[in-house]
C-alpha cells in the first residue's frame, strides 16, 4: 500500500511549534491552521471571529485555540500577546494573515476607508510583530510569514488603498528581514493570486453566467486553475520550516504562473 502523500496526513514538520495566525477563522487563514496543525503545531488563531461560528468542521479542542483579536487595535493585540504568553510560553511561527479588501474608486473612497484597510492590512502586521517578538525571541528558527498579495506588484481597477497596503506589506517584510535577521527571527511574504475564498467569491458571484467567469479566470492562469486556501499554506508551512534557513526577506509569488504571463490582444493570442 503506498503512503498518504496528502497535505492531511502531515509529516510532523510542526511538530512541537507554537504558531499564531491572524485571520484564521475562515478562507486562506483557515488552511493554514489546518495544514499546521496536521503537521503537529499548536495553533492559536486570532480572529475578530470565533472560527466555530464561521463555517463548518473547525476542530477547536485538537492543537488550536481561538484567543479574540482585532489586529488594528493595539490594546488588542497586547491583550492577545499577554494571554499567548500564560498559555504557551512563547511563539515559533507568526503568520500576519487578516485582510481585508475593498473595491471602490479613489473618488468614492473615504479617509474612513482608506485607514481601515491600511489599518488591518499592514498597521495589523507591524503591531503583531512589534508586540510578539519577545515571545519570539530565543525560540528555535522562529518566522514571521505575512500575507501579501499580486496585488503587491500590480493593481485590479478600483483597488487604490488594497494595492498599496499589500506592497507595504512586502516592504514590512523586507525591511523585518533586515532588522531581525540578527536576531535570528527570518521573515517572508506570500503573494497569492486569485484564490477562492469569501474575500472574492462576491465579485464571481454577481457574474450573469459564473460557471464561464470562472472558466475565463481560469484560463488566465498557465496551470489553468484558481488557487486554493491549501496552495497558499503549503508555501506558508514551507517558510517556516528548517528547509527555508536560509530564506529571509523574499516576496514567493504563488499564483500558478498568472503574473508571468505577459498580456496580448485576443486576435493575437494564439499565435504566439
Ligand atoms: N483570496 C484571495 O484571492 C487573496 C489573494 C491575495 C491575497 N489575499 C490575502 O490573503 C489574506 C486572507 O484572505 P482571505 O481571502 O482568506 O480573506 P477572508 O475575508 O476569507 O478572511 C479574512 C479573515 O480575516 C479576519 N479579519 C478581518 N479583519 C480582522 C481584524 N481587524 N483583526 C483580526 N482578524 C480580522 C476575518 O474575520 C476573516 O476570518 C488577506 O490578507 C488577503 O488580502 C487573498
Amino acid at each position: 500500500m503506498s503512503a498518504d502523500r496528502s497535505p492531511e496526513a502531515g509529516l510532523g514538520r510542526a511538530t512541537g511549534r507554537v504558531v499564531v495566525v491572524t485571520g484564521g477563522a475562515r478562507g486562506i487563514g483557515r488552511a493554514i491552521v489546518d495544514r499546521f496543525v496536521a503537521e503537529g503545531a499548536t495553533v492559536i488563531v486570532g480572529d475578530l471571529n470565533d472560527p466555530e461560528t464561521v463555517g463548518a468542521g473547525l476542530d477547536v479542542t485538537g492543537h488550536r485555540e481561538w484567543i479574540p483579536l482585532d489586529v488594528t487595535d493595539e490594546v488588542s493585540v497586547l491583550e492577545f500577546a499577554k494571554s499567548a504568553h500564560a498559555g504557551h510560553g512563547g511563539v515559533d511561527v507568526l503568520v500576519n494573515n487578516a485582510g481585508v479588501m475593498a473595491n471602490r474608486s479613489v473618488a468614492d473612497e473615504t479617509v474612513a476607508d482608506w485607514d481601515l484597510t491600511m489599518a488591518v492590512n499592514l498597521r495589523g502586521p507591524f503591531l503583531m510583530v512589534k508586540h510578539l517578538l519577545p515571545l519570539m525571541e530565543g525560540r528555535d528558527d522562529p518566522a514571521i510569514v505575512n500575507i501579501g498579495s499580486i496585488e503587491g506588484l500590480g493593481a485590479n481597477a478600483r483597488h487604490a488603498s488594497y494595492v498599496a497596503s499589500k506592497a507595504g506589506v512586502h516592504g514590512l517584510t523586507r525591511a523585518l528581514a533586515v532588522d531581525l535577521g540578527p536576531v535570528g527571527i527570518r521573515c517572508n511574504a506570500v503573494a497569492p493570486g486569485w484564490v477562492d475564498t469569501d474575500l472574492n467569491r462576491a465579485y464571481v458571484d454577481k457574474h450573469p453566467d459564473r460557471d464561464r467567469a470562472v472558466a475565463e479566470l481560469a484560463s488566465l492562469h498557465p496551470v489553468g486553475r484558481i488557487g486554493n486556501p491549501t496552495d497558499v499554506a503549503a508555501t506558508v508551512l514551507w517558510l517556516s520550516t528548517p528547509d527555508a534557513s536560509f530564506v529571509t526577506g523574499q516576496v514567493l509569488t504563488v499564483d500558478g504562473g498568472r503574473m508571468s504571463r505577459l498580456s496580448l490582444p485576443a486576435s493575437l493570442a494564439d499565435d504566439v
